[in-house]
């Protein structure tokens, strides 16, 4: 089958490789119908996340067709069903799974005792991401083999359209989730920085909860733009002091909540010093991450506000003001998407016609497309806000 393959820094190939079989009893194959190109790829495709390999394959959102399924899936999902497939694998039954945080499943991780020893402790198996997750093969290819498959999917009703679909196993629930940690009351302001995918979902569950004013915060006219028609004030942080406008626009008190849809590669720009600091040291691998965005939320936010923090951090970030924190009693909360918590809420609003996540969509492309498709979104050329592949 046709697969993205990572072979290194800013290098993923379009390759012929072998076909996926079932290899466990709770095992599905799934033929990928539509998949797409996500924020945490990049900071793969940058070589950012420790522990990729070359002849990974890439892709954690995606959707298909089940062709074949293993002996211990039980009939929850049966031959010819139409599933997106959730990119934390999940077991259902460990202490965690029934708590409903499926991101940390304790099962799932194959390769479990490196999470353990350099995280403390696992968290869940992750579709075309690090070893440390498990390193399985991901969903930018033609095939999928779905561990797990009996509890790690996501039936998409009858009608429902791919592109409508797709986002339910990450973006989607990832900017919920975003907004759910909020706990947003009618009064408040949500201050979200970056307008990528995962900022322009946010952002949607942000005024769908009912906060009093959302604010986007980005450089990029047509991603600022979106924000705007998704009901957001916007701040231009290439031309305008974020810190000045959040004042304003909450009468000197500060936003009650902050989202960072940013992570680890923040905008390196002359305007602000420490992102110089953070690329200098992250290029001289003495520090993982760039956490520009971290610092002017525990700076602007209220006291006794919440930091949530969907983006992704890879590992060691310096600098972080924690005594400004810690006296102003900031709550964080943060964590890769628990999807499967979101999904049967998030699956009726599409169907009720709340929301239609694919008006993020603004390429449509062929697989084989895929690597340069990389740098497109990677460089934000062409208006480039997502990406859909069809395998
Ligand atoms: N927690 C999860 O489960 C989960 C799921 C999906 C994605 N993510 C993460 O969410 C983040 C966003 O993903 P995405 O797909 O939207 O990526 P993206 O790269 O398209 O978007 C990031 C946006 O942040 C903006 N930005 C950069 N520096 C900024 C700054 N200083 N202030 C404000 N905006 C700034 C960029 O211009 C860009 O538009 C990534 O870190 C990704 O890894 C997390
Ligand atoms: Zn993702
Ligand atoms: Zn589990």
């Amino acid at each position: 089958m046709r697969a993205l393959v990572w072979h290194g820094k800013e290098d993923i190939r379009c390759d012929t490789v072998t076909d996926p079989e079932i290899e466990e009893p709770r095992d599905a194959i799934v033929k990928v119908t539509s998949c797409a190109i996500c924020g945490s790829d990049l900071h793969l495709f940058h070589n950012f996340i420790p522990a990729m390999l070359p002849g990974d394959i890439m892709g954690h959102e995606m959707m298909g067709e089940v062709v074949e399924v293993g002996s211990g899936v039980n009939g929850r999902l049966k031959k010819g069903e139409r599933v997106v497939v959730p990119f934390t694998i999940i077991c259902g039954e460990c202490e965690q799974c029934r708590r409903g945080n499926f991101s940390v499943c304790e099962r799932t991780n194959r390769n479990k005792s490196l999470a353990d020893k350099l995280f403390g402790h696992t968290t869940a198996g992750l579709f075309g991401y690090t070893h440390l997750t498990g390193g399985y093969p991901g969903g930018q290819a033609q095939y999928l083999r779905v561990p797990y498959a009996d509890t790690t999917h996501i039936k998409v009703p009858e009608g429902m359209s791919d592109q409508q679909a797709l986002f339910l196993g990450d973006i989607f629930p990832t900017g919920w989730q975003a907004a759910v940690h909020c706990d947003i009351e009618p009064t408040d302001t949500v201050a979200i920085w970056g307008c990528g995918p995962v900022g322009q979902m946010a952002i949607r569950s942000a005024v769908l909860l009912g906060a009093k004013q959302v604010v986007a915060i980005d450089r990029l006219p047509e991603r600022l733009a979106m924000a705007e028609a998704g009901g957001a004030i916007t701040i231009d942080f290439s031309r305008e002091s974020v810190i000045e406008r959040l004042e304003e626009l909450t009468g000197g008190k500060g936003p009650e909540k902050c989202i960072d849809a940013t992570g680890l590669e923040s905008h390196v720009s002359l305007g602000q010093p420490d992102t110089l600091y953070d690329r200098a040291k992250q290029m001289m691998a003495m520090e993982n991450d760039r956490p520009h965005v971290l610092r002017e939320m525990i700076y602007v936010c209220r006291p006794a506000g919440i930091l949530s923090i969907p983006g992704v951090y890879s590992g060691f970030s310096d600098k972080i003001p924690m005594g400004h924190a810690m006296n102003k009693g900031l709550t964080f909360r943060m964590g890769q998407t628990h999807v499967h918590r979101f999904a049967a809420d998030l699956v009726r609003m599409i169907e009720d016609g709340v929301i239609d996540p694919s008006f993020v969509i603004t390429h449509k492309v062929r697989l084989e497309e895929g690597p340069d498709m990389y740098r497109v979104f990677r460089d934000k050329q062409d208006s480039c806000i997502k990406v859909v592949l069809n395998p």
